[in-house]
């Protein structure tokens, strides 16, 4: 296949590149600054792509891009670049891949469970209603702005991932120095529940979607065995070998993180990979230990292939 993928520089987009042109497909990015090579092609936020003579002929574009949600405090005006780069930025982007001659018949977008706000223990499929804060809305209108696609009749799927598991970015990557310094612990009351996703688990989700001719719409790509927040901490625990007895009180994430507290840490979603599993996906990491120990390269495998090497 020829593949166009926006944010390729991210956590889900670099392990994506890597895995599609190790399987012999050829990979095209969207790229923001300049580009440096063949293999890119410029674009922009507010008006699409410059030179589309590159796009002609693509079999499937992977739309990852957006301004990342946890780096920085959700002022106001953080969170409209949030919502313009992802609202905007896709409807450019279709408007843009709606003029070529040759177009593509996949496109596969992210999205996120924050399409179903905080649930409580509620258990989220596919088919449940949508919620009423700020990343509700921002996932409404982000997986919306593809419908002009999906009435030319392309296939457009849309992935609304879970908390992504790896060790080089993404909120596992956030957490690890206070938990390997002993200073980890449960979020609030620690009942909420956390859908959760290795980073191999979600690419291979990218993959399935791209070739699975069947699928189309919200898929949730979320591992089948969500966890609250109490078992993901001692699990985290567990795998680094270290206590995790210091836990942090709602109040003290809303000081410390302000609006995100509680719309990314202390809100709940018990999320159901339906239209995965419907769609005879395998997960590689289906349970939370296993899939920790690998994404930190703590199974007994890594550890034996490690010291052989050593
Ligand atoms: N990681 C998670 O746990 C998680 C969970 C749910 C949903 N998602 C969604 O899945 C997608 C991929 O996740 P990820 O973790 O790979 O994201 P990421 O590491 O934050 O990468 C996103 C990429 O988007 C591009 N980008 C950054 N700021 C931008 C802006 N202001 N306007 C347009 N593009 C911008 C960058 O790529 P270039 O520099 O190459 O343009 C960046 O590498 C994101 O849309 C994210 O919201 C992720």
């Amino acid at each position: 296949m020829k593949v166009l993928i926006t944010g390729s520089s991210g956590l889900v987009g670099r392990e994506l590149t890597a895995f599609l042109e190790t399987g012999g497909h050829e990979v095209l990015r969207l790229v923001r600054g300049e580009p440096r090579g063949a293999d890119e092609v410029r674009w922009d936020v507010e008006r699409g792509v410059h030179d589309l003579a590159p796009l002609e002929g693509l079999d499937a574009v992977v739309h990852l891009a957006g301004e990342a949600i946890a780096d920085r405090r959700w002022s106001e005006a953080q969170k409209r670049r949030i919502r313009d780069s992802r609202v905007l930025g896709t409807g450019a982007l279709v408007d843009s891949l709606r003029k070529l001659t040759n177009g593509p018949r996949v496109f596969v977008s992210a999205s996120a469970i924050g399409f179903y706000g905080s649930r409580g223990d509620e258990v989220l499929t596919e088919e449940s209603g949508t919620g009423d804060d700020f990343l509700s809305g921002l996932c409404r209108d982000w997986e919306a702005a593809s419908s002009p696609l999906a009435d030319a009749e392309v296939r457009v799927v849309h992935l609304r991932f879970g908390v992504i598991l790896s060790a080089r970015g993404g909120a596992l990557a956030k957490m690890l120095l206070p938990f390997k310094l002993g200073a980890g612990g449960r979020l609030g009351s620690g009942d909420q529940f956390m859908s959760w996703i290795a980073v191999d688990d979600a690419v291979g989700a990218v993959h399935h979607a791209l070739t699975t001719d069947g699928l189309s719409g919200a898929v949730n790509a979320v591992a089948p065995n969500p966890v609250t927040n109490r078992e993901y901490t001692k699990t985290l625990g567990k795998v680094l070998g270290r206590p995790t007895i210091f836990p942090m009180p709602a109040f003290a994430a809303r000081v410390a993180f302000g609006e995100m507290a509680d719309a990314l840490l202390l809100s709940s979603a018990r999320v159901r990979p339906n239209a995965l599993l419907d769609s005879s996906y395998r997960f590689d990491w289906p349970d939370l230990e296993g899939a920790l120990r690998h994404v930190l390269g703590r199974n007994a495998q890594t550890q034996a292939r490690a010291a052989s090497t050593a």
